[in-house]
């Protein structure tokens, strides 16, 4: 284990965190690269989750810097008994890749899943985010399934 990841605590985010929340997820989520098509990072992403499920938001804190973020929702589908989970936005710090903060974010927001009735979760991303690929598949994410984003321009 890291010496970093032994600092790092995880905990739900609190107001004065959105900033660093957006400033992060501007630098990790860049357009070209690791963004959803169907959903921008912008500053409502974080303050409409804060508002709504601020439950689901959590911060990596490194003695008070926002190192990493997680945060999620549940959804109920129409004629499905199960409750699902949707991973939305996962990220960290350059810096501090690779020393165990995803996946310390990521257990806790699984913890919080289960407590909140979920037995499906979900993530998405792009076909080529080969580390987000590779990472999700070491949590135990399986079963692939292929959605095509079309475009027109007008
Ligand atoms: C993907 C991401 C969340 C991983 O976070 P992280 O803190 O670096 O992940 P961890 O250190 O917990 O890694 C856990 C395991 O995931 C896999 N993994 C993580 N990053 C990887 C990479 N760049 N290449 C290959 N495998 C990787 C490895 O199996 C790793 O275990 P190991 O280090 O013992 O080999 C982070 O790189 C990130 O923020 N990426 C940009 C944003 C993004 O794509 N988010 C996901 C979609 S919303």
């Amino acid at each position: 284990m890291s010496s970093r990841k032994r600092e790092v605590v995880i905990r739900q985010a609190e107001i004065d965190d959105l900033a660093a929340i957006f400033h992060l997820g501007e630098k990790v989520f860049t357009s070209q690269a690791f963004s959803n098509l169907y959903r921008t990072w912008d500053e409502y992403e974080v303050t409409t989750f804060f508002n709504q499920e601020s439950e689901n938001l959590l911060v990596a804190d490194d003695n008070g810097t926002v190192v990493g973020f997680a945060m999620g929702t549940t959804i109920e589908k129409a004629r499905s008994a199960w409750s699902y989970g949707h991973l939305v936005w996962l990220g960290i710090e350059p810096e501090y890749a690779r020393s165990g903060i995803g996946s310390m974010l990521f257990d806790r927001f699984k913890r919080l899943m289960k407590k909140q009735g979920v037995r499906m979760l979900m993530v998405d991303t792009q076909a080529d985010n080969a580390p987000a690929i590779r990472f999700f598949r070491s949590k135990g994410f399986e079963n692939p399934t292929e959605h095509l984003y079309l475009t027109m321009q007008l």
